[in-house]
């Protein structure tokens, strides 16, 4: 019996080959739509003096032209950090006001798409605009320290780490810093509603489809059950559907003006601007050690830039300090406001910055002590946090170490930088850890089973491209003692049982739970004689959920979680072969391996699938992804695809994925901990490893491009 831990190919996958899978943007089942575009801000700061309508409502088919002036009330609504549902607090459209480049201001709607993009096109906007600040080191932004922008925020520390590194016999001390990055999922920022009745029904991709009902009815001022959202199928999303765009309620709202259900296409650039994104972050680590490489002192500082109202941070040293054994930690996180769209969630949001910063530190540190790397890692391994003393629920780092280092042939490398030449090539050996929390939420599911022997999963959950039909396909299957595949599975609709956010790699660990103790009722239903078609709603509620789990469930907040006795994390290794020639400075990747524990695996298949795309996002990462920024206007620059370089296929070359087997009886029933974002985070670091390795220069910020390569030896 295929169950828990057998390899299945996604039963979702002929839906998704044959185009029977519905997507935000594809066809919905809606008669007529009209066409909506947007226009978005040509300035970072200002307002608008003046709109000339007159055109756009001069062409052809257009019907609608919705701006500040006569859009109706739309509740801003708080971020997701500060309690709400949005990306961003900033309303567009709700004054003259512009905040920030590429800001919506105002909503064109044709007959036609081609009708309402030749009206946006002809909406005439007079701005008077103000000098904005782009970010780090711009004049009028301004840096507030994590603690002081935010009540939630804590700056983890133990000892005396100043002291401890003022006196530890091996030091570095070193700046660090990633690029922003936009998420580019495929598909676009699509969004249609359509009004029935005072119901609106809101079909766009989204990782919080209880999100959307409570977050969107807040915003219009309806009830929740008014809401209907509908996402079967998520087009890639990384984080940048986890919160709500503005984008939403202005669609709705014209919808109802023009009592016409209204199918809003974005275009590839607005995507820039509308929706979240990773911003620029920069780091100073501080390590100290002794002579035999223990860590004495761990001091991670680090500043991040966001919007003027919104003090979003990743904020990753709630993990970085619970890395590595020390005495002596501090950390402080600092954030820098500017003119600027809010940032937020984008894949590992808080570790990927700074497990990079501090992983590229480490590897500085096993040079500055002519240790191995690996050995360096075990020196300072430790099962216990370092800052409470709590005890990993499980902790396999150095299991991930030995068996990716075997897999990839480490004891055959030679330590100092540029040893391992291959004609005009110099080969480059470099390994990083990763972590991510294992999180898990409050998550309701109801399980019917049929005197067939067939049985129906319903979850409002989300297919982000995780395989969660075939994840939940197999817990049922698993409990129920029937194939996955006489298992219907439903996902992606606000009117099925409240999931969490597909956010924070939780769903998994969260739904399956869920699912399981609905079965587990089912079977005792049946057990005490219950025949005919059982069905039961469950709703599981983990140890260690917030009091009010319940509630916020139903609010579509997700109640993570949150350890008091134990802290919880995956963890891995990841090992990258680069090879950087020796005169053109060209960087290629020809193999990578990462080995992960993440407690039980539910289906080795997509497993593999998400973490070999984490290494492929963080290869990205290091070597491609920078969003740049007219720093004068603050103004994104490359907002397309020609120009925002992603890798190709022929960017990537064998990348080989270990599962390391691994029991956790505590981390929840199952013993589940997710996967979507460790295969992500520890790979920046283990390509600038292997960068410097190659070349024996020290490339202190992602993305590292060949231009950084061209000029010999700087360590
Ligand atoms: Mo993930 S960035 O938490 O969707």
């Amino acid at each position: 019996m295929a169950g828990i831990g057998t390899p299945t190919k996604r039963l979702d996958g002929p839906a998704k080959v044959t185009g029977a899978a519905h997507y935000g943007g594809t066809d919905v089942l809606i008669a007529k739509p009209a066409y909506g575009v947007l226009v978005t801000s040509a300035i970072a700061r200002g307002r608008i003096a003046a709109i000339d309508e007159a055109p756009a409502h001069a062409v052809k088919g257009v019907i609608g032209v919705f701006t500040h002036k006569n859009i109706g009330a739309i509740e801003g609504g708080k971020t997701f950090d500060g309690g709400g549902y949005m990306g961003t607090s900033i309303a567009p459209m709700a004054s003259d006001e512009i905040q920030h480049d590429g800001q919506i201001v105002a909503l064109v709607v044709g007959e036609t798409f081609e009708a309402a993009r030749e009206g946006a096109h002809r909406l005439t906007v007079k701005y008077e605009a103000r000098p904005p600040s782009a970010g780090f080191d711009s004049r009028g932004s301004r840096t507030v320290a994590g603690t002081d922008a935010s009540k939630k925020h804590q700056d983890p520390k133990v000892g005396d780490a100043e002291a401890a590194f003022t006196s530890a016999p091996v030091k570095i001390d070193v700046h660090y810093e990633t690029a922003t990055e936009h998420h580019n999922p495929m598909e676009l920022f699509t969004t249609t509603c359509a009004w029935a009745n005072g119901k609106l029904t809101v079909w766009e991709s989204s990782q919080n489809m209880w999100g959307v009902k409570n977050g969107l009815a807040k915003q219009l001022g309806i009830k929740p059950d008014d809401v209907h959202a509908v996402s079967p199928f998520v087009g890639g999303a990384f984080g940048s559907r986890g919160s709500l765009t503005q984008r939403t309620a202005i669609v709705a709202r014209a919808a109802q003006a023009l009592d016409r259900p209204i199918k809003l296409m974005t275009t590839r650039d607005q995507g820039f601007t509308i929706a979240t994104y990773r911003a620029e972050t920069r780091h100073r680590i501080r390590l100290g050690a002794g002579r035999d490489g223990k860590l004495v002192s761990i001091s991670l500082e680090g500043e991040e830039v966001t919007s003027r109202p919104d003090p979003y941070m990743v904020a990753g040293t709630s993990s970085t300090t619970k890395l590595y054994a020390s005495p002596n930690v501090y950390s402080k996180v600092s954030i820098v406001q500017a003119d600027r769209n809010t940032p937020g969630f984008m894949r590992s949001p808080p570790e990927t910055p700074y497990v990079y910063a501090l992983e590229c530190a480490m590897d500085e540190l096993a040079y500055a002590l002519s240790m191995d790397p690996v050995e360096l890692r075990r020196i300072n391994d430790t099962l216990t946090d370092p800052i409470k003393g709590m005890p990993f629920t499980s902790r396999s780092l150095m299991a991930c170490f030995d068996q990716a280092g075997a897999a990839f042939g480490w004891n055959k490398r030679t330590r100092a930088p540029r040893s391992m030449q291959d004609g005009d090539w110099l080969v480059g050996w470099g390994t990083a850890a990763t972590m991510y929390p294992a999180n898990i939420a409050a998550c309701a599911a109801r399980v019917s089973l049929y005197p067939d022997g067939r049985a129906r999963v319903q979850v409002a959950s989300h297919e982000i491209g995780q395989g969660i039909y075939t994840v939940s396909a197999l817990v049922a299957g698993d409990k129920l003692g029937i194939a996955p595949d006489r298992v219907t599975v439903e996902v992606g609709d606000s009117s099925l049982p409240p999931a969490p956010v597909s956010g924070g790699s939780n769903s998994t660990a969260s739904v399956s739970n869920a699912i399981a103790k609905a079965c587990d009722e089912i079977l005792e239903k049946r057990a005490k004689g219950a025949n005919g078609t059982i069905e039961v709603y469950a709703e599981n509620i983990p140890e260690g959920a917030p009091q009010n789990s319940h509630e916020m469930m139903h609010e579509g907040k997700p109640a993570f979680v949150r350890g008091e006795k134990n802290v919880r994390f995956a963890f891995g290794a990841q090992f990258v072969e680069v090879r950087v020639h020796r005169l053109t400075g060209e960087i290629r990747v020809p193999r990578a391996v990462g080995a992960f524990a993440a407690g039980r695996i539910v289906n080795p298949i997509t497993a593999k699938s998400q973490l070999m795309g984490g290494m492929i996002w963080g290869l990205s990462a290091a070597l491609h992804e920078a969003t740049e920024i007219d720093r004068q206007a603050a103004r994104y620059t490359n907002k397309d695809l020609a120009e925002y370089l992603m890798p190709v296929h022929a960017d990537i070359g064998e990348i080989d994925v270990i599962l390391v087997p691994e029991e956790d009886r505590l981390v929840n029933p199952l013993g589940i901990k997710g996967i979507g974002e460790l295969g992500n985070v520890g790979m920046n670091a283990a390509v600038a490893n292997a960068v410097f390795h190659a070349t024996g220069v020290r490339v202190r910020h992602i993305p590292i491009r060949l231009e950084e390569l061209i000029s010999g030896p700087s360590a």
